[in-house]
Parts: C-alpha cells; sequence; structure tokens
C-alpha cells in the first residue's frame, strides 16, 4: 500500500492540475488477447490451485484417526475467458484435481474434477493504472473418480472425504484465484512507469477514465505525459479529447492502439524544447560532409569573394525555433520544419563571421514503424526545399542560386540528424516485459491507428 500511496502523490505533484488535458491514447484489447491470456495463465492457475488440505479425520470403530491428504496434481485443460460488458471478464476453468490419501494399509488416490467460475471487475485504480478484482467466485464439484485404493474403502468414507475436500477448496481456490489478480495488477501497474524519450526526457501513461467494456473489447484511455528535467510539458493549445473510433484497425488483432495528434505534437514540443532538433553542420575544408566553403560561396555572392580572399570553411547552424508541424492524413504523414540557419565563415583567426541566414520550409514523410514498445520514425523530403533570406551582412543574395547549393548541403546532415533522433522512439502504452508483434501502422485523419500482436516474454 505504501509504495502505491507515495506513487500517488508523486503523480499529483506531478502532473498538469486544473483540468488540462495531456495528450490522448486509446488501448483496445479485443477478443483475442483473452485466448493469448488463457493460454498464459493457465499453468499459472494451476500452480495457484495447488493448494494444501488439512488432514482428514477418518473414522476407524470408536477412533477418529488423523489421515493425510496431498493434492498430487492440478491439471487445467480448459481455461475459458470473456468479456462482461460494462464489468469485465468471466473466467470459466475446468480442473481436475488429483488427490492422495494417505491411509493405512492403502493409500487412495482419486480424481475430483472441479469448474471454477469468476467474475472480475476491471476499474481504474487511484493512480491511474487498470485495477482488476474478483467480485464472485465459486466452484462446482464433480463427484471424484478413484484411481487406486478402491478395495480397502466404503461409498460412506467416500463421500466424508470428498466433503471435507469439497470444504477446503470450495475456500481456498477463490482465495488463491484473487491472490493470482493481485499478482496481475502488480503487472499492470507497471504501465504509469516512467520510460525515457532521450537523454533528459520522459513520458508516462496512465489511466484518465474508468474502462469501457463491450463483448468485444475492453477500451483504456490513456492518456501520456511528457516531461523535460522532470517538468511536464503542456501544450500551449488545450487539447480536446481523443475519440477513437469503433470500427479501426485490423480485425483479429489482440490490441488497437489509437494515438492521437496531440501526443505527437507533444513528441516533438518535447524534442524541440530539449534542443535536440537543433544541430551544426561543422565546416571544413575539403571534406564531403559539408563541401561549402567561401571560394564556392564567392562564385554566387561577390561579397564573399571580396571579404575572404583565401577558401575557408563555412559552418552553418541550424536552429528550430518552431515546433515541427505533424499533419496526419489518410495514409499520409508529414512533418513540416521551419528551421533557421545561419552560415558563418571560419577566419583565419578561428573567429566565426556571420555571413547571412535564412530559413527553410522543409515538407518531409514521415514514416513510422514500432519495435518492441516504441513508435519509432523515418522521414524524406516531399518537395522543394523553400528558402527565405532573413538577413546579410554580404550584400545582395540571390536566392535561387543560393537554394540549390544550400539545400544540397543542409538537406543529408540534417535528415541524418532526424531520423536518428526519430529512430530512438517514444514508448508505447506497455507494462514490463510486454512487447508489441507484427503491428501494422495505419495513419487516420488526425490519428494513427496499431493494431498488433502482443509477446509477453518472462
Ligand atoms: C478429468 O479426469 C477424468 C478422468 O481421468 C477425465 O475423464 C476428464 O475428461 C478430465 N476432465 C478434464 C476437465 O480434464
Ligand atoms: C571548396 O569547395 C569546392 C566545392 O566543393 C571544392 O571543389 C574545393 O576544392 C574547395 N576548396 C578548398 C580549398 O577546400
Ligand atoms: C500527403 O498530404 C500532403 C498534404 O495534404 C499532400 O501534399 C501530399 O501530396 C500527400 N502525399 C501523398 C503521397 O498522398
Amino acid at each position: 500500500m505504501a509504495p502505491a500511496c507515495r506513487l500517488g502523490l508523486l503523480l499529483a505533484v506531478l502532473l498538469p492540475m486544473g483540468g488540462a488535458t495531456t495528450p490522448g491514447t486509446v488501448v483496445r484489447l479485443n477478443k483475442a488477447v483473452l485466448s493469448y491470456v488463457s493460454d498464459l495463465g493457465r499453468v499459472p492457475l494451476q500452480r495457484a490451485l495447488q493448494v494444501t488440505v488439512p488432514h482428514f479425520l477418518d473414522r476407524r470403530g470408536e477412533e477418529l484417526q488423523p489421515t493425510r491428504v496431498q493434492i498430487l496434481n492440478v491439471q487445467v485443460p480448459r481455461l475459458h475467458l470473456k468479456f462482461i460488458a460494462d464489468f469485465g471478464v468471466r473466467l470459466l476453468a475446468a480442473a481436475n484435481f488429483t488427490f492422495k490419501v494417505f491411509r493405512v494399509p492403502e493409500p487412495l488416490e482419486l480424481v475430483l474434477p472441479v469448474v471454477l467460475l469468476a467474475d472480475a471487475r476491471v476499474a481504474q485504480g487511484s493512480i491511474g493504472t487498470p485495477v482488476v478484482s474478483i467480485s464472485s467466485c465459486f466452484s462446482l464439484f464433480n463427484n471424484a473418480i478413484v484411481l487406486s485404493g478402491g478395495h480397502s474403502t466404503t461409498p460412506a468414507l467416500l463421500v466424508r472425504l470428498q466433503q471435507h475436500v469439497r470444504a477446503v477448496l470450495r475456500n481456498k481456490l477463490c482465495l488463491s484465484v484473487s491472490n493470482l489478480v493481485q499478482g496481475l495488477n502488480v503487472h499492470l501497474g507497471t504501465l504509469i512507469g516512467l520510460k525515457p524519450v532521450g537523454p533528459e526526457s520522459q513520458i508516462r501513461y496512465f489511466m484518465i477514465t474508468a474502462p469501457s467494456i463491450t463483448d468485444d473489447y475492453i477500451s483504456l484511455d490513456v492518456n501520456a505525459v511528457l516531461f523535460l528535467l522532470g517538468k511536464p510539458i503542456v501544450l500551449p493549445v488545450d487539447a480536446t479529447p481523443f475519440l477513437l473510433p469503433e470500427q479501426v484497425g485490423t480485425s483479429g488483432a489482440m490490441a488497437t492502439v489509437g494515438l492521437s495528434q496531440d501526443l505527437f505534437d507533444s513528441a516533438l514540443l518535447l524534442l524541440q524544447k530539449a534542443g535536440a532538433l537543433n544541430l551544426d553542420i561543422t565546416g571544413q575544408l575539403k571534406s564531403d560532409y559539408n563541401p561549402l566553403n567561401t571560394s564556392v560561396l564567392g562564385q554566387l555572392i561577390p561579397e564573399v569573394a571580396r571579404q575572404f580572399p583565401e577558401p575557408m570553411p563555412v559552418v552553418l547552424k541550424v536552429q528550430l525555433g518552431g515546433t515541427p508541424v505533424v499533419t496526419l492524413h489518410p495514409n499520409n504523414a508529414t512533418l513540416q520544419l521551419q528551421p533557421f540557419v545561419e552560415v558563418l565563415a571560419v577566419a583565419s583567426n578561428s573567429a566565426f563571421h556571420s555571413l547571412f541566414s535564412f530559413h527553410v520550409v522543409v515538407n518531409l514523410r514521415l514514416q513510422l514503424s514500432v519495435s518492441k514498445a516504441k513508435l519509432q520514425g523515418t522521414t524524406s523530403v516531399l518537395g522543394e526545399v523553400q528558402l527565405f533570406v532573413d538577413s546579410s551582412n554580404v550584400g545582395f543574395i540571390d536566392v535561387d542560386q543560393v537554394q540549390a547549393l544550400m539545400g544540397a548541403v543542409f538537406e543529408k546532415p540534417l535528415l541524418d540528424h532526424l531520423n536518428a533522433l526519430l529512430g530512438i522512439g517514444v514508448a508505447l502504452p506497455n507494462v514490463v516485459n510486454l512487447r508489441y508483434v507484427t503491428p501494422e501502422i495505419l495513419v487516420q485523419e488526425g490519428y494513427v491507428v496499431i493494431s498488433s500482436g502482443l509477446l509477453y516474454q518472462h
């Protein structure tokens, strides 16, 4: 309880207050997840159901003989989970308990078939995690089948023995299921873990409302808070709540994850505020990376040739003042950058001389991909790079002439830089040890949908 309280307090401090909305995502877990969870859950359930049984008092004439009873094995060949609309999940398990009764002279072995039914409510916890709780649970018992040692037992003894075992199991099995669910809750709680985005930036997801549950899925409104140096980044505009349409994504996928435009805007705002989008294109003579020098520029701008009769390296300082803009259209994600570029010449005394500055409008195609539990991006230039001169210390500049040269020098380093950054990726909503597999990404008007399988790795 104590760590949860501390986390709650921490979240209360860190989250932007006063109804400010945070970038929305929706995580919809479909029926396919339940089949996966029931496959995964069979073995842990078998283990959890292997409870201890107190001694059975065997009546021998006048005497009561305490007799040890042990569960040798629990088999759960069938575990079925289904959604219950507006409530949670129903569990139905058919189990066979193999018992050994240590009677003298001959031990008795029997199999008791049990059907376990439990309803679990899925709700929103106080600290923004999903919380599962068992609201009703009961076991149905079939008649035991004697495997061995039946010769020395009477039907009356079998009846009493079964009564004993049933009374024990009736209490203990549901307790075991509850404990298993508590373990699951601890795991689900890792949803709100802080995940790194860059060196000084992080992301944290948390549930903002109770889940909405239908017969087909459970849908969680999970918002993100992005942090720079421990402080939440708040979008300048009031974000509107994000709703994921009913019929989106690949049918049959375990998870359908919707990412709002706001999430992209915030992630880019974070990168920009962190200064991560700025870069210096350094100049060296005879460099492939930056082939620019004052003698090349001097051919286009006579004043440069006059000021620098000897060829000198040229440095480009690229800065993003404005936040990049992502536009999401069906099957088409684009990114627009408006970098401000200062062109400096390195004088013979190693001092920098500002030659001129310009800003550019660059449109990029944004290709999204998912790796493990991260959303990554790659960009490529879309169309012409437009250049606008802002200031000049070298007189008139013919934009048309300079444009091609500048584009060539600064495009590749900018793309390399951007792609390295977007390649780091932003963590998607997930819990520890869970990753997205065979994801399909669909760009829609104003949002992105990921249809994906999930893989849990212990
Ligand atoms: C339980 O065991 C009995 C006897 O071996 C078998 O007939 C029955 O199919 C088993 N039930 C389940 C649910 O495995
Ligand atoms: C200046 O740049 C041009 C074009 O890249 C190149 O051919 C020339 O060798 C460079 N001069 C020096 C001194 O680096
Ligand atoms: C993507 O959208 C932009 C902006 O609407 C448009 O200019 C561009 O042609 C589109 N590209 C494709 C491949 O549809």
